[in-house]
């Protein structure tokens, strides 16, 4: 069964497919509604759940339109409104699930949950993000990465700020699509070991550096989030932003990265916070290109699940 459970735990051959069908299922869509299906309904008949334990304005709306684009249907459900780990076990609500729907894309919280839902269910299951890992959102950076300037692997990439969920991702990637990654942030907010052994036993170099001006020198791409994830407490919020405040992303700090480096976030910002609007709203940022490409990263993702 293909779940999409995380970026290392799929076959690189078949991340580089999936990247390469997205950008043509977009190319294919070029001056269409948004509204419009496309040419081969791959999804047609088939159901599609979309699970909430947290807050969501991409991945909601990206997966039921490219859902619908594909001539599938889709429910968008709410953790706290089901049974999911309260009223019922999660292998429990997996099963019944399995007897309604195709596909089953999840938003939660500990990742133990996403393991139990693909353990029990019958049909593919995708991670819609969990406090470790947000590997739709990499997909859609690579896609964007590469349709902006080509080929991503060899690339210095750098991630400035918490080493959180989707800097994970973005080190299993680099794994995978072969880049070296730079994080740049205070030590207790370093990303898990785990996650940098992992990318450096596959072959890329993995840099710690705290200065933040010597890790974006040289910089194909740089990459901000929020400094308070939807899984911290609101009470760290203080104390992160004293320890974040001097790995913000501004001009000056651009200034240091190469001329045509680009400037990544998955969304929502929080500006003037890890990121200046000057950044944000600059010649070198495709935020919003990322956003778009949620839909067309994941609708090869949802097709590479079913085998469609
Ligand atoms: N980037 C991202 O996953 O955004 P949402 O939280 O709005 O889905
Ligand atoms: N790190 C952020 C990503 C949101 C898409 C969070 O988990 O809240």
């Amino acid at each position: 069964m293909n779940h999409f459970l995380d970026i290392h735990k799929t076959d690189a051959q078949d991340l580089q497919a999936i990247i390469a069908q997205a950008a043509q299922m977009k190319q294919a869509r070029q001056g269409r509604p948004k509204g419009a299906l496309d040419d081969t309904q791959p999804l047609a008949g088939h159901m599609v759940a979309l699970i909430f334990e947290k807050p969501s304005t991409r991945t909601r709306v990206s997966f039921d339109v490219g859902v619908r684009q594909m001539g599938g249907q889709t429910m968008v459900l709410s953790g706290k409104d089901m049974q999911l780990g309260h009223g019922e076990t999660i292998a429990d609500t997996a099963r019944v699930l399995s007897r309604y729907v195709d596909l089953i894309m999840i938003r939660t919280f500990d990742e133990t949950v996403l393991m139990e839902m693909s353990e029990y269910a019958t049909v593919p299951v995708i991670n819609g993000l969990t406090d470790r890992t947000h590997p739709c959102q990499i997909m859609a950076d690579i896609l964007t990465y590469e349709e902006h300037r080509g080929s991503i692997k060899g690339k210095k990439v750098v991630w400035a700020g918490d080493g959180n969920n989707v800097c994970a991702s973005f080190l299993h990637a680099a794994g995978q699509f072969g880049f070296d990654l730079t994080f740049t942030g205070p030590s207790q907010l370093d990303p898990e070991d785990e996650f940098v052994a992992l990318a450096r036993k596959m072959g890329s170099t993995i840099s710690i550096e705290r200065d933040p001006v010597k890790a974006v020198t040289g910089a194909d791409l740089v990459v901000a989030d929020t400094w308070v994830s939807m899984h911290d407490s609101q009470s760290s919020k203080e104390r992160r932003h004293n320890m974040l405040r001097g790995y913000q992303v501004n001009d000056a700090l651009m200034a240091h990265a190469k001329s045509d480096a680009l400037f990544m976030h998955c969304l929502p910002a929080h500006r003037e916070e890890e990121v200046t609007s000057s950044v944000m709203d600059g010649p070198q940022s495709v935020i919003f290109d990322e956003a778009e490409n949620r839909l067309h990263a994941q609708k090869a993702v949802m097709r590479w699940c079913l085998g469609l």
